[in-house]
């Protein structure tokens, strides 16, 4: 199978780690690497280097090639006129990557998740690629709770290596969540596996203005298509949907209170990077380029770089984007 890395977003709710021209993909917090660098050693687990691409952004693209060639890739990077959300990138990327032939299967991982690739992510890729035949196969991780910001997907009946997809909903609110965690759901893990025919044709029939576009030369393509992610515009449409259970360790790293889960802690459940002296606080999460030194802090985010620092409660960590949004209103 070929595989397509999607790491073309930038999101906030690292700030003031990531920056729009440093997004959260590309932070090295992890064992020396990045999330996008350890995507790319994940996609080596089930394709060739040169059956691997990824489509990112011009603003992007030597800080994707550099992380590449720091793991000895040469990486095929496709860069995109402008950012349209992930169905128009997963188009252009397959599009590439198929060489002309319908029938190739492509994985396509977003950039910036750490999941343990043990055997079950081998395993469960194995089944995808089985069930991709027919289906847009998606990944299903159990929930631990009414997150908002994934998709829920709700299986129906078995088919060999997984489920139907009865129904596929994207970021619903907080009582539609819980529901469908009652329900038995699985948040959707953000990757996808299909063959290249069955993704248009799907688009084809789910989005159709995305895919018209698509039958343009790529600037063309970019100008003409709406904004649309694979979420909305075809897994949430398409009824031809499966899913393939996930079962190993995923996190999106959404927040610092879960880089904090996911970075080794101290005997106290520090988490730090850098220097810092904590008197009577535990389970703080610190990171900084000089010392830094709290009495009775506890559960806290501190965050300090170059011209920004910020405090805030691990537990609303979450909240880190209205801080972008303040500023960037701001201008
Ligand atoms: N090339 C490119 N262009 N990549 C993009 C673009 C774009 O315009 N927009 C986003 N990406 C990349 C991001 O870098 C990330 O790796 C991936 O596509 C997913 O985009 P996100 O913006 O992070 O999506 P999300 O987190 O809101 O939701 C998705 O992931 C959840 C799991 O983390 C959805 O698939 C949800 O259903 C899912 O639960
Ligand atoms: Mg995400």
């Amino acid at each position: 199978m070929k595989t397509l890395i999607l790491a073309g977003g930038s999101g906030t709710r690292l700030f003031p780690l990531s920056r729009s021209h440093f997004p959260k993909q590309y932070l090295q917090y992890f064992d020396g690497e990045s999330l996008f660098q350890k995507t790319v050693r994940r996609a080596l687990l089930t394709s060739d280097p040169d059956e691997i691409a990824v489509v990112t952004s011009n603003a992007h693209r030597f800080l994707a090639a550099d992380q590449m060639a720091g793991i000895g890739m040469k990486g095929r990077i496709l860069v995109e006129p402008t950012a349209k959300s992930t169905l128009p990138a997963v188009l252009f990327g397959v599009n590439s990557l198929m060489d002309g032939d319908e029938d190739t299967r492509v994985a396509v991982l977003p950039s910036d998740h750490l999941i343990e690739e043990g055997d079950a992510y081998i395993h469960a890729l194995k089944r995808a690629e089985h069930l991709s035949q027919d289906h847009l196969v998606a990944f299903g991780i159990v929930p631990s709770s009414p997150h908002t910001g994934y998709g829920y997907i709700q299986p129906a009946e078995e088919v060999p290596g997984g489920y139907r997809v009865g129904r596929f909903t994207e970021k619903p609110d907080q009582e539609t969540a819980q529901q469908f965690i009652a329900d038995g759901c699985f948040w959707n893990a953000g990757m996808f596996l299909f063959s290249a025919h069955l993704l248009f044709s799907e688009c084809r029939r789910c989005s159709p203005d995305v895919a018209a576009a698509f039958e343009r030369p790529v600037d063309e393509a970019y100008r003409l298509t709406p904004a649309i992610s694979i979420d909305y515009g075809l897994m949430e449409r398409t009824d031809h949907a499966a899913v393939v259970p996930l079962p190993c360790m995923w996190s999106d790293v959404g927040s610092f209170d879960a880089l904090s889960t996911v970075l080794p802690s101290d005997s106290n459940g520090n988490t730090v990077h850098g220097e810092y002296l904590g008197i009577d606080g535990k389970n703080n999460l610190v990171f900084s380029n000089r010392l830094v030194a709290t009495i009775g802090v506890s559960e806290m985010a501190i965050v300090d770089t170059r011209d920004v620092l910020l405090v805030c409660p691990k537990a609303e960590a979450q909240r880190v984007g209205e801080v972008v949004n303040t500023l960037r209103a701001e201008g």
